[in-house]
């Protein structure tokens, strides 16, 4: 396993010991408080985890300009995306008060965090368009990362946090949400050393099943660790019970036992395409893994990036050494016809497309949402059972 990022042991900044939990909870009861955006609370979940180590809390505006703008923040630490409490107003807050952050996505707003405010500043329409385009490299609105962090207000209230709990996810996730540091215990108590992981939002098919196999072997790897998203999706997208399920399926049945952990975190997708491949690095980098997959348009939404630019961003923009964790670049995957098995085109330089059993986002969900499994090729019949129920609804 390696160290965390930027620091030699993980700063998760959930308040662990339950006296001092308790103390707290206490105090936000008397505290002023205010209920935040869902990419906020999802923010306050990932620093309670351990994900966003070295991380004390919500950014300042100069941070999070800097780390749009070069991937580092004002004290030189390596980081792909603004992490920000973003309000429409912030009435009767002010620098050094101590207020109660209320999470918009669990019934009667419980307080997730309490967090010490060091600044109150607002982004000037032009720092808002800046900090959009290059994390998003777009400002389209249709641009469903682009909407929501243009959506919620541009007062940022920056400053520490300690997190008192981690929103729905333990309760509707049980056994799949795990915090960085019980990814690390679990892969130390089954003696895994080198982990790759695969970052996923979406069901696995064949591909995403024999990606995982060959970045397995071709790393030489100890364990493959599938770490889901379990936070918001744009519509459209398989809901995370649902993937949850159908990944567990593909697993039991297909992986030998003891090589696979399938786990998740709380985050919201940006669908920022490249940096947000980065953000998967450093938070799989804290959880110990020593590669991460990226294949072909890895967090990406239409055609706002490149099929490979999340490849690429690494070798382009992130400096040598500031991260440990190792990319596994995965070429487009398919079931080739002509061998009679999935591989990546890279490796079948006399195939065409045509040797390929490709089939588009669109026309699986037309075929699940008709009841007809894809071809054993594409799907394995019990994922597409699983999908085949849940469209059914
Ligand atoms: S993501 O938004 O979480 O990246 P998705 O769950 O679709 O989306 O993909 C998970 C990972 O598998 C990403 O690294 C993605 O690049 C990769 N991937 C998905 N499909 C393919 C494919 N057919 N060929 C190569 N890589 C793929």
């Amino acid at each position: 396993m390696i160290k965390p990022h930027g620091s030699d042991s993980l700063n998760p900044l959930y308040v662990q010991d339950d006296a001092k939990r308790a103390e707290l909870v206490q105090e936000a009861e008397g505290l002023h408080s205010v209920v935040v955006c869902s990419a906020a609370a999802a923010n306050a979940v990932m620093l309670g985890s351990g994900y966003f180590n070295p991380l004390t809390g919500y950014m300042n505006k100069a941070d999070a300009l800097s780390v749009a703008e070069k991937m580092t923040t004002t004290d030189g630490v390596f980081w792909p995306v603004p992490v920000l409490n973003l309000l429409e107003n912030a009435d009767g807050i002010e620098a050094g008060a101590r207020i109660a952050l209320r999470d918009p996505n669990v019934d009667g707003n419980p307080v997730i965090a309490i967090q010490t405010v060091e600044a109150v500043e607002t982004f000037s329409d032009e720092e808002m368009a800046s900090m959009t385009e290059n994390v998003f490299r777009t400002q389209d609105m249709e641009h469903p990362g682009v909407l929501a962090l243009n959506s919620v207000g541009k007062v940022a209230v920056s400053g520490p946090i300690e997190v008192l709990n981690f929103s729905y996810f333990e309760t509707d996730f049980p056994g799949t949400f795990k915090t960085a540091y019980q990814i690390r215990e679990e892969m130390a108590a089954l003696g895994w050393k080198k982990v790759v992981a695969f970052q996923t939002r979406n069901p696995m098919h064949r591909a995403h099943e024999e990606l995982c196999r060959m970045a397995y072997q071709a790393t030489e790897a100890d364990g493959i660790l599938i770490h889901m998203l379990l936070g918001k999706l744009k519509p459209g997208d398989i809901p995370a019970d649902v993937r949850d399920a159908a990944i567990r399926k593909m697993v039991d049945v297909y992986f030998e036992p003891n090589t696979v952990l399938v786990t998740g975190y709380g985050f919201d997708m940006l669908y920022a395409g490249p940096r947000e491949a980065v953000l998967h690095a450093v938070f799989r980098q804290n959880t110990g893994c020593t590669h991460l997959i990226v294949g072909r348009d890895h967090a990406g939404v239409g055609s706002y990036y490149g099929p490979f630019d999340a490849q690429s961003i690494f070798r382009d923009d992130v400096p040598a050494g500031a991260l440990e964790i190792q990319i596994f670049e995965a070429d487009h995957t398919a079931w080739s016809k002509k061998l009679g098995k999935v591989i990546m085109m890279r490796d079948a330089p006399d195939h065409t497309k045509e040797d390929f059993i490709l089939l588009s986002g669109t026309k699986v969900r037309e075929m699940l949402g008709n009841g007809e499994a894809p071809p054993p090729e594409f799907s394995r019949p019990e994922v597409a059972e699983i999908l085949i129920a849940h469209y059914s609804k």
